[in-house]
């Protein structure tokens, strides 16, 4: 039986579609193909909103951020959770990261990250991420041979570089991990602690007090490290609210792994897919920049975020109301026909690649730049030492509308 436009639509709010590749994807080239701006009205529990599918109208929209604000729904959540949202607002409560803000504000707060993540810092960085790209790789080599990649490898690593870039002592890192799991990955039964808008607020309030004794502790006596930039940051001569303070945090320790995790994982199962290129890049190693882009587009570990019309807009001969939220979906935009040759091929040399699986504008990626470094220096570090690597089961991806990826990827493999 053909899939309808109208539960193409719905796909793209249903967790679990996001598990399954190919019911995704056919979803999707369908809205590309039938109705690239399309109005999802009755998807189960959420709110309506546009399905914004193809790469000129994500980018377009991105662009335009006078026009189209983060506020106040930044991304696709239940409508119990958009209510809950809006009440905290209005209570002054609600979780204000950047992805929550608009300018000015949006501006002034991210500058105070941008210095720390800019290219140029992070090139100095590299160094020690190549040192714990060893150690992650050694550690496959302890295994023995076996092991599942994603929960034994792939999310302990981008997790101990952010960590280890805020400040945080290795004896916190496993509590982070658990509780961005279960804040990422809450429409999945396995990683969740509860459903409810209640349950995942309870998550969010731990994260908070755990990173409001940091910036207490950094206020006391500052260091060089990330943490201490923005526990001591200050606008207009005063220091960020608590509130904000943590929400900054949360951006950077949740934003900061599980995207550049999901990103390994997927790439080296695409890798194991497609031996060709996994052959055609150990002999071709100057090939690896071009592949970290291909295994970002591949992957696309970000499903969507939103934005919201301030004004009546035609997009495509569609009339967007003001007020109405747009789904950007990057998945879609980054199989988009008219601008990846043959997009459904994993292909390490793709150039160009002009994915938009970091966004685009005022809110771009601001840990870009990081990402890329990560998982270069994972993969330069574990092609020369493989002398061979297989499936070992069958992998499985997590049900999100948000970030995920794979949850498991069983493999076996040899070292040297
Ligand atoms: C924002 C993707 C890794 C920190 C974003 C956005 C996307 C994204 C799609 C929203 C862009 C937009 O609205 O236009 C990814 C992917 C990653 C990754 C695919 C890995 C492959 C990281 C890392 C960090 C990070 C390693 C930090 C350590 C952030 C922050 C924002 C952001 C702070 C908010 C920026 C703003 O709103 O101004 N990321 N990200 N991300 N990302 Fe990443």
């Amino acid at each position: 039986m053909s899939l309808t436009v109208a539960e193409a639509g719905r796909t793209l709010a249903d967790p679990t579609a996001y598990a399954d590749d190919r019911r995704l994807h056919d979803a999707m080239t369908l809205l590309r193909r039938e109705s690239p701006v399309h109005w999802v009205e009755d998807a189960p529990g959420y709110n309506p909103f546009w399905a914004i599918t193809k790469h000129a109208d994500v980018l377009e929209i991105e662009r335009d951020h006078a026009r189209f604000l983060n506020a106040p729904r930044p991304l696709l959540g239940t409508a119990e959770f958009d209510q809950m949202n809006r009440e905290r607002a209005e209570q002054g409560i609600a979780l204000r990261t950047l992805i929550h803000m608009d300018d000015p504000d949006h501006r002034v707060i991210r500058a105070i990250g941008a210095d720390w993540f800019r290219p140029k810092a992070m090139r100095a960085l590299e160094p020690r991420i190549k040192e714990l790209a060893k150690r992650y790789v050694d550690r496959l080599a302890e295994l023995g041979g076996e092991c599942d990649f994603v929960q034994q490898a792939a999310v302990h690593y981008p997790l101990y570089v952010i960590l280890s870039l805020l400040g945080l002592p290795e004896s916190d890192f496993d509590r982070m991990l658990k509780l961005t799991q279960e804040l990422f990955g809450g429409d999945d039964s396995d990683m969740r602690r509860g459903a409810t808008a209640e349950e995942q607020l309870a998550v969010l309030m731990d994260f908070f007090a755990y990173f409001q004794e940091l910036t207490q502790a950094r206020r006391a006596n500052p260091t060089d490290d990330l943490a201490s930039a923005i526990a001591n940051a200050r606008i207009d001569g005063e220091p960020l609210n608590d509130f904000d303070t943590a929400s900054y945090y949360v951006i950077v320790a949740t934003a900061g792994h599980d995207t550049t995790s999901s990103t390994i994982s997927g790439g080296l199962h695409a890798l194991l897919e497609n031996p060709g290129e996994l052959d055609r890049l150990r002999r071709q190693p100057e090939l690896m920049p071009y592949a970290v882009d291909e295994m970002i587009r591949w992957v696309t570990p970000v499903k969507e975020f939103m934005r919201t019309a301030t004004q009546d807009y035609d997009l495509r001969g569609v009339t967007i109301r003001k007020g109405e939220s747009m789904l950007l979906s990057y998945p879609s935009a980054n199989r988009d026909e008219e601008v990846f040759d043959d997009p459904f091929r994993f292909d390490v040399g793709r150039d160009p690649n002009k994915h938009l699986a970091f966004g685009f504008g005022v809110h771009y990626c601001l840990g870009a730049a990081l990402a890329r470094i990560e998982v270069r220096a994972f993969f330069e570090e574990l092609l020369p030492r493989l002398e061979s690597i297989e499936l070992n089961g069958t992998p499985e991806s997590t049900a999100t509308t948000f970030v995920g990826g794979l949850k498991r990827l069983p493999v076996r493999y040899s070292l040297k």
